[in-house]
Formats: structure tokens, sequence, C-alpha cells
């Protein structure tokens, strides 16, 4: 039996995509992690799938599966950072919708962390690899990478800074100063941000509309 034949602008196109929040360990029982639902990871998944695309999703949640998306699962930031560098050098674009974790403990407690009389407790902490400006750096002419930020304020600037200091060739930065936008949210309000162009904000759509727009965006890229 044939099934649909493939179109779209992506097809033949290898795309890796990192959704959800990652998790750093404290302690056997405990973690830090953030609100990240993974829904916009996973909506850029199916919108690639839409376009044809061979789409591989390295990620924390486990939100369902998707007839065409090879699901990675991980936890931390240092296991997401070295599925992304494996699979990398094989993939025609990255997007990087992932919520990281800046931080994680600088030391893993072995055993389950115990008050200690009636003190406070100081973690230590020390940065994670920055995943976006990796494959920022490592690109070849051919590859595309594109990052997410969410912002407050500044948004612009904010965010072309960071599409500079990462190499990326685009970057959607997420107002989530507005209210009923981001995070576990269905909508999203997002400026697209990319080297040479005036910033250009999609109205507040959810989450799925903004990735069939970002897919098409990526695609009309080289
Ligand atoms: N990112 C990453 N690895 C990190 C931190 C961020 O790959 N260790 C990626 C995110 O997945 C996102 C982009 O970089 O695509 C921007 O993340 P953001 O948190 O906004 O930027 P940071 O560089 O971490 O700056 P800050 O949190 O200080 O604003
Ligand atoms: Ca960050």
């Amino acid at each position: 039996i044939r099934l649909r034949a493939k179109s779209g602008q992506l097809v033949g196109k290898k795309v890796l995509i990192t959704a959800g929040g990652t998790r750093e360990a404290l302690d056997p029982v405990r973690y830090l992690t953030n609100r990240s639902s993974g829904k916009m990871g996973y909506a850029l998944a199916q919108a690639a799938v839409e376009n044809g695309a061979h789409v591989f999703l390295i990620t924390t949640v486990d939100r369902g599966d998707i007839f065409g998306v090879k699901k990675i699962q991980v936890d931390s930031t240092q296991d997401m950072y070295k599925e992304t560098r494996r699979l990398f050098p094989d993939m025609d674009i990255f997007i990087g919708a992932a919520a990281v974790s800046d931080f994680k403990a600088a030391h893993l407690a072995e055993h389950k962390i115990k008050k200690q009389s009636d003190t406070g407790l100081i973690l230590e902490l020390t940065q994670n690899p920055d995943i976006l400006k990796a494959v920022g750096y490592d690109k070849t002419e051919q590859q595309i990478v594109v990052g997410f930020a969410a912002e407050t304020q500044n948004i612009v600037t904010y965010g072309q800074d960071k599409l500079a200091k990462k190499h990326a060739d685009m970057l959607v930065v997420n107002d989530v100063g507005q209210a009923d936008s981001g995070f576990s949210s269905d909508n999203n309000a997002v400026t697209i941000l990319m080297p040479d162009h005036e910033p250009e904000a999609l109205g507040k759509a959810s989450k799925i509309e903004i990735a069939r727009d970002i897919i098409k965006r990526i695609s009309a890229l080289k």
C-alpha cells in the first residue's frame, strides 16, 4: 500500500528539534527545572513533518508520538548537549526550542540531602554548556540554526544580541510579559529576528500556527 506521497518544501531534509525544560539533578530524588511544557517543540516537529521533513526530536517531555518523528528522550542539559552534538553533523536544520537550564549543581549529592539543624541551604551551581551556541559555531554554510528566547523586556535588543552571540540564522523571541502567551499556554506572541532583517512581529496565534509560520520561513532561507 502506498501512503500519501510526500510533498512540501522540506522533503529530503533532516530537521533536529529540542523540546521541553531540562532537569538538573541535585541529589537522587530532587532536581532543578523550569515551566516549559515542550508544546512549541512538538508543534515545530509536527509542522516540519507536514512539510515533508524527517524529524529528530530531542525532548525532556513525552507528549505522545508524531508519525515521521524520531524521539530521543533526555533529562539533563548535558545529555541534550551530547545528543545534539552527536546528531547535528547529519542535519540540515537545527531548531533549539528547549528551555535549557543555564545552571546545574556543582556537586551532585550521592545521597539525599539532609537538613542541618535549623539552618538553610546554599546550593552551588555551575554553568551548563550552551547547545545553541555550540551548533551555531559548528554549522556549515548549508546548515540552518534557529534559536528561541523568552524575554519579559527589551525583546528586540536582547534578542539581536543573542542572535549574534550564538551565530544563529534566526531567533524567535517570545514575549512572555504578555498575558496568555508562552510557557504552558496554547498561544504565543513572537517576534522573528534574522541577521540583516528588520524584526518582524507575528500576531498572537496558536503554537501550531506559529510553528507552521516559522517552518515556512526557515524553508525559504537557503
Ligand atoms: N540555549 C542553549 N543552551 C543553554 C542556554 C540556552 O542551547 N545553555 C538556547 C535555548 O534553547 C534558546 C536560546 O539559547 O534557543 C536562548 O536561550 P535564553 O535562555 O533566552 O538565552 P541565554 O543565552 O541562556 O541568556 P539568558 O538566559 O541569560 O537571557
Ligand atoms: Ca537561559
